[in-house]
């Protein structure tokens, strides 16, 4: 039996998950496929793969610095964002540690993995602020957290958050990055596009403005729906760009990734669509939510944090009763054990969704 629409994207109708073909809607990535000219691009690089890309990716830094209105040098590729993460962190700790200061991270938690693990790797303190009770990071407690230690601070703070989706006032961080040229901000955007929150702003205006302290890192896993090919990078000023540049293997982005972000950059009306399915699916989410009188924040991003009713028994218990009915929904965040992420997959998805979702969290109550 299909149900719904057609896929503009994958040509495929929506079918109910069954043990064969779950329902994934754990991972923030972007169900509805990937741009046609993408695609295309991909499809025919085949004959091209023994050669380096060279030229594709000087082609996807300068698209990138005209997209952004910066130079072509302010612009460094990574294999994901998340590597682009462990190359500014490795790469800031290095020049404080060889002007003789130790390095701290600072976050707030919890969020995403990439800020902990390439602190791990350096053996670099961090410094974990919890969020506040409305779950938005503590942007007084981050702040006290750096003016407390003697040495470089390099705070990882992902506007929206994820696991939350709730974003910080951009006015009053930006006021903070200011007045604080000491201290290192690796701002990372990866949900950018699905804010609608408007004390946000893009960060990459600051590097534009030549704010000398911030970093801002982006994906094409989200929005562009190109989670497996690995295509990130970070956006910094010049001087900064270069250091980092010397901590990224020579070419991190193979020639599929390449073509592909840059056919997707280009084709604004798959970024529209996916944004509009995405914003779709969050406000059948929303909405559910409220029928139920559930708990959620944000959300600002391709997924929705919410709570559960006690009566479920806690997120595990949860997340077994949606397998059971072949729906993957988020992982355990320890401190919020009664709450859960979950992943928007296209509108057709969340309505199968979120009537399973009423059928056992509503009977529970
Ligand atoms: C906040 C945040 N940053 C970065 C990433 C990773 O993106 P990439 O696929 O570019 O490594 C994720 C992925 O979920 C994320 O949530």
């Amino acid at each position: 039996m299909v149900f719904g629409h057609q896929s503009h994207y994958t040509g495929r109708m929506f079918t109910p998950p069954s043990a064969g073909q779950r329902l994934h809607l754990n991972f923030n990535e972007n169900n509805l496929g990937i741009s046609p000219l993408a695609r295309e691009a991909l499809e025919g690089c085949l004959t091209q793969v023994n050669r380096y890309p060279d030229a594709p990716h000087a082609e996807l830094v300068a698209a990138l610095a005209e997209h952004h209105g910066v130079s072509a040098a302010q612009v460094v590729l990574g294999a994901g964002s998340s590597q682009s993460i462990h190359v500014i962190i490795e790469a800031v700790s290095r020049r404080a540690q060889d002007a003789g200061q130790p390095t701290q991270v600072v976050m707030p938690l919890p969020t995403f993995d990439a800020g902990l693990t390439a602190s791990a790797a350096r053996r670099l303190p961090v410094r974990g602020i919890p969020l506040l009770d409305n779950l938005e990071a503590d942007l007084k407690g981050l702040r006290a957290a750096c003016e407390d230690f003697a040495g470089q601070s390099i705070v990882y703070l992902c506007n929206p958050n994820n696991p939350t989706g709730t974003v910080v006032s951009s006015a009053e961080l930006k006021a903070w990055v200011q007045s604080a040229p000491q201290t290192f901000f690796l701002i990372d955007e990866a949900y950018v596009e699905f804010v609608t929150d408007t004390r946000f702003e893009e960060a990459d205006a600051w590097v534009r403005e030549g704010l000398p302290n911030v970093c801002v890192v982006r994906t094409f896993s989200k929005l562009h729906g190109l989670a497996g090919l690995r295509v990130g990078y970070s956006l910094s000023t010049a001087e900064d760009a270069g250091l980092f540049a010397g901590f990224v293997p020579e070419m991190p982005v193979n020639l599929p990734g390449l073509l592909a972000a840059r056919a997707s950059l280009a084709d604004t009306e798959f970024q529209r669509r996916s944004l509009e399915q995405t914003l779709q699916a969050r406000d059948i989410v929303v909405q559910t939510l409220d029928r139920l009188g559930l708990r959620y924040v944000g959300p600002n991003g391709n997924f929705v944090f919410h709570e559960l009713p006690a009566s479920v028994g806690g997120n595990r218990s949860y997340r077994h009763r949606m397998s059971e009915l072949h729906i993957v929904v988020g992982r355990d965040f320890p401190a919020y054990e009664g709450w859960n992420r979950l992943s928007l997959g296209t509108p057709d998805e969340m309505r199968h969704m979120t009537a399973q979702m009423m059928e056992v969290l509503g009977q529970v109550e």
